[in-house]
Formats: structure tokens, C-alpha cells, sequence
């Protein structure tokens, strides 16, 4: 009895696992299928090869315009403090971020931060054009293949409405979009509610779409912050595997 009770119970908890995460929308490849790794290879993937390494899930549900920046901020290797969770060993994270005095920028943490909120934060850190959504796709296709040019050095956070990509749980968020595909016209996002949907590539019609949409906290589009090296003195020297104190 009680095995068949553990037994049941433990298929009802792989039951529970098996639906954790929303149906990929429609019209989304997702990147682990054959298909989305084979548009990964063929496309230019610079700022993937960069990002993917640190790509992080939201601390929060509120944390994606942090976590979108942290995962950019180590790829960039823009010289990161040392969290005490990972001491001596400095490298960004979603509480590094919070505490940094740049955070003054977004008001109301707790509850996000809108394009503007989180393009004034991160200029303390590295360069960012602050991009409204483009007037049509054609724009935000020279915007998107020219920072992820395999010569750039910039990278995209995309400011988006879910509801407008079709997806399941709608709302504003932000995330990285780290490679481009031409033969397709696709866009590889890496959502960082990475407990609600993998990786996918959207049409770039779609991404451009879901950044029209009003964002009602701040009454502007959404769209999308372009980051890249200050080129100034803020850029110390990178410390890439640095460590206080010598430790290994
Ligand atoms: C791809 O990831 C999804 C979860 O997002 C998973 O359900 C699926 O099995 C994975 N596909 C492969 C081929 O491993
Ligand atoms: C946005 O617009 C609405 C309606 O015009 C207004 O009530 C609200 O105060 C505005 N919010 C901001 C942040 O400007």
C-alpha cells in the first residue's frame, strides 16, 4: 500500500514536471529542436556565442529587464563586482544589480522598469541607445543586423508585450535577442522566464510587433536597448576569471 502510494505520488509529481512549462507559440521554433540549432549555425550568432554562457533566469517575476542586463553585462565581460554568494569570485548577478547605486534609475524595482528605467541604469555601466519601436520591420531589421553583425559589438534586450507573440502569459517583459537569421528573417530570443518558455526563434515581424504595444506605466512603445563598450574610463581593465585574493 504505501508503495503504491510513493509510486502514485511520485507519477503525479512527474505528471506536475512534465507541464511546467507554456506551449512554445506557433509560429516560434524552438532552438533546441533540429531545425532551431541548424538556423543557429547558419545564422550570424556573435552575440549568442557571448551570451549563452551567462543567459540567467529571472531572480524575480519582476526582475527580467535585471536579469536580460546581467546576462549581457558578463558576456560583454564589463568588469563585474564580487556578490559575497560567489567570494572571491567576481561576475555579475540579478543582486549585484540591485544594489548597484545605478538602480536609483528604476524607481519601483518591485514592480519592473520600463525601457527608459532601465536604459538610465545600465548607461552608468556601458553605452546604450535607448531604441523605440522602429516605424516599420524593415528599420528594426538594420538595427537588429547590424549590432549582431559577427564585427559588432553590441547587443540587443528587447522590450516586448508577450500577448502580441502568441504567447500563453501575456504582459510587458524584456529579454536578450541574440541572433539573427537573413535566410529567414528570424530573431533568436532567449527569454529569461526561462521556467515559462525555452529559446525560441520568432519571425522578426512578430518581434517588431510585440514592441508597439503601449507601455502603460510609462505610456510609450516598448523597444529595445542596443548595448555596447563605453570606450572610456569605466572600461578598466577586463577581469574575465579575476578573483580577489588570488584564490583559484
Ligand atoms: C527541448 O526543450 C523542451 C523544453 O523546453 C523539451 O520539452 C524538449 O524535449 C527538448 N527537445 C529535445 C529534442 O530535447
Ligand atoms: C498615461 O496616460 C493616462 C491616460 O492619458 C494618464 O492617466 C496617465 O497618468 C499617464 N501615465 C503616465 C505615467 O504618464
Amino acid at each position: 500500500m504505501f508503495l503504491l502510494l510513493l509510486v502514485s505520488s511520485l507519477a503525479a509529481a512527474w505528471e506536475l514536471d512534465a507541464n511546467v512549462m507554456l506551449p512554445v507559440p506557433a509560429r516560434a521554433v524552438e532552438l533546441n529542436s533540429t531545425e532551431g540549432f541548424a538556423i543557429l549555425v547558419r545564422s550570424q550568432y556573435r552575440s549568442y556565442r557571448a551570451v549563452a554562457s551567462h543567459f540567467t533566469t529571472q531572480d524575480t517575476q519582476s526582475l527580467c529587464g535585471i536579469a536580460s542586463a546581467v546576462a549581457v553585462l558578463n558576456g560583454m565581460n564589463v568588469p563585474p563586482p564580487v556578490d559575497p554568494v560567489y567570494e572571491p569570485y567576481a561576475y555579475w548577478t540579478q543582486s549585484d544589480l540591485a544594489s548597484n547605486e545605478c538602480l536609483a534609475a528604476i524607481h519601483d524595482p518591485a514592480h519592473g522598469s520600463t525601457r527608459a528605467q532601465l536604459a538610465a541604469m545600465l548607461s552608468c555601466l556601458v553605452r546604450v541607445q535607448d531604441v523605440p519601436a522602429p516605424a516599420s520591420v524593415g528599420e528594426l531589421r538594420q538595427i537588429v543586423a547590424g549590432a549582431l553583425a559577427d564585427s559588432a559589438k553590441e547587443h540587443l534586450i528587447v522590450n516586448f508585450d508577450r500577448a502580441d507573440l502568441d504567447a500563453e502569459a501575456g504582459g510587458g517583459h524584456f529579454s536578450p535577442v541574440v541572433a539573427y537569421d537573413a535566410q529567414e528573417d528570424l530573431a533568436l530570443l532567449m527569454d529569461v522566464a526561462r521556467y515559462k518558455y525555452p529559446p525560441m526563434w520568432f519571425p522578426l515581424q512578430d518581434l517588431w510587433r510585440s514592441t508597439l504595444r503601449v507601455d502603460s506605466s510609462s505610456n510609450q512603445s516598448r523597444g529595445f536597448l542596443v548595448l555596447s563598450p563605453p570606450g572610456d574610463a569605466r572600461w578598466a581593465a577586463p577581469r574575465r576569471g579575476a578573483v580577489v585574493g588570488g584564490a583559484q
